[in-house]
């Protein structure tokens, strides 16, 4: 069967690292014509003259005019997919950088803080006191991470490489390395009992919406939970029931259904919560182009596109 080329000419180019796009690419003289606008400047004569755009979310006046193809800066697509309507036969592909290592090391930051006590010690120091606190060996720790994609299963090969064991929970249930099993979730109720910690890398679709809720967190023991994936697959309620009922012992929030977190969240003041402003992946522009410019070549030499996204899964 004949596959249709996809011919890409023009492409614009936003979002908060436009700028730093548009100083690369500009440099590596390719022959496409680019138009680099940041994202309250993106006008409808910009968007009927692309074939691709690229940026983060889709502006607030955004249409699909003659584009064949959305590339996201990010590599969570539910700001192109939650909620609204895609069109067909357009491609949408997703970065894919060391998202992955980053958020592993995010997480080894916060879960090895805690284990090793830093709080406690720098208490004791402000104190003058000399006084031993066992720090707990990872190895030990139980460690549950829900998504086993790209950045799931990163974080598990670094967890493995300190020796940890890693479950993963999945759709499928299917195994993937580095994780020593994998479960579905409908059997996710029986190591959940289990977890030390439950680290979240799923993205936003319509089933994983408020995916942490009161059932779930029921089952946790006195857990750390840590939210790297999406702020609205957590039911905050339930979140802040679980912190007040100790099922979760501290929880460790990059991401939030809201984001900026609103200035009267109860969570801002919560003392088991830790709130980072949704910084454990940055995308780079360096890496941004790099992802870009691979995807674009894959597109015309009508080559397999790894990061292409599913627009009915949404991921
Ligand atoms: C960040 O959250 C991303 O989607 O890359």
């Amino acid at each position: 069967m004949e596959v249709k080329r996809v011919e890409i000419q023009n492409i614009l180019i936003t979002g908060r690292i436009y700028q730093e796009m548009a100083q690369i690419l500009l440099k590596e003289k390719i022959d496409k014509d680019f138009r680099f606008v940041s994202e309250n400047e993106v006008s409808l004569d910009d968007l009927l003259w692309a074939d691709a755009y690229v940026g983060f979310c889709p502006t607030e006046n955004f249409q699909f005019g003659n584009m064949k193809w959305v590339h996201s800066l990010g590599a969570g697509v539910d700001r192109f997919l939650f909620n609204r309507e895609w069109k067909e036969d357009v491609l949408l592909t997703r970065t894919v950088c060391s998202f992955g290592q980053k958020i592993s090391e995010y997480c080894l930051s916060y879960i090895l803080r805690d284990l090793q006590g830093h709080d406690v010690y720098a208490w004791y120091q402000s104190k003058r006191q000399w006084k031993q606190v066992v720090p707990k060996p990872i190895q030990e720790q139980n460690i549950v991470v829900y998504g086993t994609g790209a950045v799931g299963q990163e974080v598990a090969k670094n967890l493995f490489s300190l020796g940890v064991k890693p479950i993963g929970v999945s759709r499928s249930g299917a195994a993937k390395p580095y994780f020593s099993e994998v479960v579905p979730v409908s059997r996710a109720a029986d190591v959940m009992v289990k977890a030390d910690w439950v680290i979240n890398t799923l993205p936003l679709t319509k089933e994983t919406y408020k995916f942490f809720d009161d059932e779930f967190f029921y089952r946790l023991q006195n857990a750390g939970f840590i939210n790297v994936g999406r702020g609205a697959t957590v039911d905050d309620e339930a979140l802040l029931n679980a912190l007040e009922k100790r099922y979760v012992r501290l929880a460790v929030l990059d991401v939030f259904t809201k984001e900026p977190l609103a200035i009267d969240s109860p969570l801002w003041q919560h003392p088991n919560v830790i709130i980072t402003p949704h910084i454990s992946a940055l995308t780079s522009p360096k890496e941004a182009v790099q992802c870009f410019l691979t995807t674009l070549k894959h597109i015309e030499e009508n080559k397999p596109i790894v990061n292409k996204v599913d627009v009915l899964k949404g991921y």
